[in-house]
């Protein structure tokens, strides 16, 4: 067993606060990707709570096919499994709010800095991306068997040790220090916690919606969002209670982006 194995869950547990996720932990030296171990995990009946984290990975996934850089020894890479009692459709949701309790914990730890929310769920630092979320999920029917809440933080990167093509930050650059990443991860459980009983209580963002506005990085900017052959367009005007992007056209016409990437362009 590594080194990383073993202290992992041990300092995680050292700081852990919340009641019921992160509680199970598997730490691995080097994975593929955490969503993937976790998914066969949640497969094998596994409870809600478990996470899957890792020092390095070899296949980091991020949204839309595309990768994520994952060094050893630097940041957080890890995947928490859900079993909501919820319809499969309100499910992407879950990574709002997790971004949400990340945003929240960020600026606990680097007062001061202008750290925004990036819909769908990505939360940056004046333009350089700090965390990425991927969620998934598994389905019978109409009813959510399981869903995988995958987060990549970068910790203690320092600038020049992100690929030249990545524009990118992390909380040593933000804050100046080194961070547990055990610590990150318990304060990120613990405040997500709390977000996701009150998202269970209330089935949709509604109560998230102000959270989200105060620290969105598109409000009021003009944004092109693809959806597969459609384009969306228009001034930002909020998140709806489902997690969708409302934009407002020159008409006035409202239209709402459902999932892609808000590209941030001139009028
Ligand atoms: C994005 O594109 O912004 C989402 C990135 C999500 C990366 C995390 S790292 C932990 C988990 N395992 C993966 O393979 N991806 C997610």
């Amino acid at each position: 067993m590594s080194d990383f194995e073993e202290d992992f869950p041990k300092h995680l547990a050292h700081w852990l606060c919340s009641e019921r996720l992160g509680r199970c932990v598997i730490a691995k030296k080097e994975l593929a990707s955490t969503n993937t171990l976790l998914a066969q995990m949640a497969e094998s009946g596994m409870q809600e709570g478990l996470v899957v984290v890792a020092d390095a990975q070899t296949g980091g996934m991020g949204r839309n096919g595309r990768t994520w850089f994952s060094p050893p020894g630097k940041n957080l890479y890890f995947s928490l499994l859900l079993r909501p009692d919820c319809k499969p459709g309100v499910v992407p949701q879950l990574a709002i709010v997790a971004a949400l309790s990340l945003h929240d914990v960020v600026c606990r730890l680097c007062p001061g800095k202008k750290v925004g929310v990036k819909w769908p769920n990505d939360l940056l630092c004046e333009d350089a991306k700090l965390s990425g979320i991927l969620c998934t999920m598994s389905c019978t029917g109409a009813n959510v068997d399981y869903a995988v809440v995958g987060i990549g933080v970068n910790v203690n990167m320092a600038a020049n040790e992100f690929p030249e093509d990545v524009k990118a930050t992390s909380l040593q650059i933000l804050g100046n220090g080194t961070w547990d990443r055990a610590f990150v991860l318990a304060e990120f459980l613990s405040a997500f916690e709390a977000d996701y009983h009150s998202w269970l209580k209330r089935g949709n963002l509604a109560s998230f919606i102000p959270r989200w506005n105060e620290c969105s990085c598109l409000e009021g900017q003009y944004v092109e969002v693809e959806q597969g052959r459609e384009l969306a367009s228009g001034v930002v005007e909020s998140i709806t209670e489902e997690g969708h992007l409302r934009l407002r056209d020159a008409s006035g016409k409202i239209a709402l982006a459902c999932a892609g990437d808000a590209h941030i362009r001139k009028r």
